[in-house]
């Protein structure tokens, strides 16, 4: 079997939803990417096999296969065709998997994995929600509704549900959203994500001004604990707040895959290589613990502890969800998330799988480590796991 290699990674700042990046069509900012990855990495567009991207909500301005979209709002040649992934919030990170399956196979050599979200101009729930409010139906159909009477599913629920499931507190989830905070403001202003983002030009609509958008948006530089503590609960007679719960965000990121072979092609030296890539299921009710069993899974099928990995990536959807995590997996709060994550720098769906990876990939070089690990909750119940190790 071939190996998988990443050789390009790179990323969008976030952009708050409505903020900077507001004016950006997705599939446009899908190209942006795209060509960042392809000036970054200054490797000859035409070796390409396929695109592969993540997006959630693959409706209105995502519809109609935005990986394609992407390719053709980028300057790929239109000979180089794209795809569109959905899984759930994981959808970039099953990008990536698709992508490395592909190249360690032998299938292709070359492929590009990213994801695009811009949860501004197609907001969450769009693609579910519009039409059933249209007549056109509910994705939830008789026999899943007969298999989970009176279940809607949701993700708000499930972070609710998950608090008296693994005995977390409220006063837990303040320390840990300032935390976040701190991380992503120190990474910011001492230049630790210097190397993963692109700057994205933008123009204000009224003064016609331009400027670069550079740094992650949702980042509060003054984040207090008391702050952080008296923001109101989202549903009356809940703990969570907004301060616990990822932002919306809108952002792109991108990866390039390549075997051996691919390596030859292109002339990059590797950052990563693929160790280990699943996926697990899960109750669809709590849907957001997941990433617990796929770990244990994840690390049984490596052959490692989590004492083997250096650093991990578990994605801040809600804060219960990186808690409880660590906390069943025996991991060291030190080493997840050590720039920040998603309750700090948002989380633009379809984008996080490859946002966080770009994100891991440099921070295992600036530490020198060796292996790394994500992980992301998904809707659905559901949640991926890679672990690279860094070349
Ligand atoms: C929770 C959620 C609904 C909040 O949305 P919102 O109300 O637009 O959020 P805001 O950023 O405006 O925050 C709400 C308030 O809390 C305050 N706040 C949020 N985080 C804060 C922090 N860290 N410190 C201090 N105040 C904070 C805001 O200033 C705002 O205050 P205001 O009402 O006085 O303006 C939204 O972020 C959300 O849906 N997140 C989850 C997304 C998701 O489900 N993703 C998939 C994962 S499975």
């Amino acid at each position: 079997m071939n190996e998988a290699y990443i050789v390009a990674a790179v990323r969008t700042p976030g952009g708050k939803k409505g903020g900077r990046l507001k004016h950006w069509h997705p599939a446009d900012l899908g190209g942006f990417v795209i060509d960042a990855l392809l000036e970054r990495s200054g490797i000859d567009p035409a070796v390409i096999e396929d695109v592969v991207f993540g997006c959630v909500t693959q409706a209105g301005e995502q519809a109609s296969n935005i990986g394609r979209q992407s390719v053709l709002a980028s300057s790929l040649p239109h000979t180089i065709p794209g795809t569109t992934v959905d899984r759930a919030c994981g959808s970039s990170q099953q990008a990536l998997h698709f992508a490395a399956q592909a190249v360690k196979s032998g299938v292709m050599d070359v492929v590009l994995a990213g994801g695009v979200e811009s949860m501004t101009r197609s907001p969450m729930g769009l693609a579910a929600h519009f039409p059933s409010e249209h007549g056109f139906g509910h994705y939830q159909g008789p026999r899943c509704q007969a298999r989970y009477p009176g279940i809607k599913f949701s993700q708000f629920d499930g972070a609710a549900r998950m608090i008296p499931m693994y005995e977390l507190s409220k006063p837990e989830f303040d320390k840990f959203a300032l935390e976040s905070h701190r991380r992503a403001a120190y990474a910011t202003t001492s230049g630790q994500f210097a190397k993963e983002i692109v700057a994205v030009p933008v123009r204000d609509p009224e003064s016609g001004k331009e400027s670069l958008h550079d740094r992650d948006e949702g980042i509060r530089y003054d984040a207090s604990l008391e702050a952080i503590a008296s923001v109101k609960p989202i549903s009356a007679g809940g703990i969570l707040s907004a301060a616990h719960a990822s932002q919306l965000c809108d952002g792109a990121a991108a990866l390039l895959i390549v075997n051996e072979a691919g390596l030859k092609k292109t002339g990059l030296t590797p950052l990563a290589r693929v160790h280990h890539m699943s996926v697990l299921g899960g109750d669809p009710v709590v849907m957001l613990d997941v990433p617990i069993a796929a770990t244990q899974a994840a690390l049984r099928k490596a052959r490692m502890s989590i004492e083997d990995i250096d650093l991990y990536e578990v994605n801040e959807a809600f804060a219960p969800i990186p808690l409880a995590w660590a906390r069943k997996v025996g991991a060291d709060l030190s080493k997840m998330n050590v720039n920040g994550g998603a309750l700090a720098l948002g989380h633009p769906l379809g984008a996080s799988g490859c946002k966080l990876m770009t994100t891991l990939i440099h921070a295992l070089q600036a530490r020198n480590g060796r292996y790394g690990l994500q992980t992301m909750c998904e809707g659905g119940g559901m949640a991926n796991v890679t672990i690279v190790e860094r070349l």
